[in-house]
């Protein structure tokens, strides 16, 4: 045992390579995965509900996009595939999942337009047009309100930001937290036990 999280910061355990294989709005990825990554051996259920449900990017949309939580990198890579002309932003505290990420990006011919950070890289004042998020719950309540405190604010005014939560890891209430920090927030949609949240200011 050791005692890596998948968001632990510099996985110490050997990085074993993988490969995941996911098709979302007709297109087929297969992405680079490692030990040490959120959900590294599948696209994740939430994600792929999030990817089925949520509204992607236009072809003629510019950005700048968010992933926050990117993982391997399976949400920034169908964003940079939807709008072909967007900046895409990847943050992830886990050095493994960015590195991951940007090599994905690479792999679907996104590297130059897509930025992989650590949270505290991400240019100050830079604003979203539209922030997506599976978010992670297993930080804890309150890192998870802190998260999303520090991120949707970043929208720009009339931005959209797109959550998956699992009902059962409390979707609902998180629905009703959101509301009580004063966010337009619509249950976009319900599908295998997760929730897709549409947020807007
Ligand atoms: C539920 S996973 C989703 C990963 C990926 N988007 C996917 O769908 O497979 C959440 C991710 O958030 C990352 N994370 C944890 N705490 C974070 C924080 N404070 N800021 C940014 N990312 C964080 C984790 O390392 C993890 O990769």
């Amino acid at each position: 045992m050791t005692g890596d999280h998948y968001f632990t910061a510099e996985p110490t355990t050997p990085a074993q390579p993988r490969e995941v294989e996911f098709s979302v709005a007709g297109r087929d990825y297969t992405l680079a995965s490692a030990s040490g990554v959120f959900s590294a051996a599948r696209l994740d259920p939430g994600t792929a509900v999030l990817l089925r449900k949520a509204e992607l990017p236009g072809h003629d949309a510019t950005g700048p996009l968010l992933d926050v939580g990117c993982g391997f990198g399976p949400i920034t890579c169908v964003l940079a595939s939807s709008a072909p002309a967007a900046t895409v932003w990847a943050v992830d505290v886990n050095q493994r999942a960015r590195d991951l990420t940007a090599a994905n990006a690479a792999r679907v011919g996104a590297a130059g337009r897509v930025h992989v950070a650590a949270p505290d890289d991400v240019p100050a004042d830079l604003t979203f047009a539209e922030i997506w998020s599976n978010p992670p719950i297993h930080i804890g309540k309150a890192e998870l309100h802190e998260l999303l405190r520090r991120w949707l604010p970043r929208l720009a005014p009339d931005g959209v930001a797109w959550l998956v939560v699992a009902r059962h890891l409390g979707g609902d209430s998180l629905h009703r937290w959101l509301v009580e920090q004063g966010w337009q927030v619509e249950r976009h949609a319900s599908q295998k036990g997760f929730r897709v949240l549409r947020v807007t200011r």
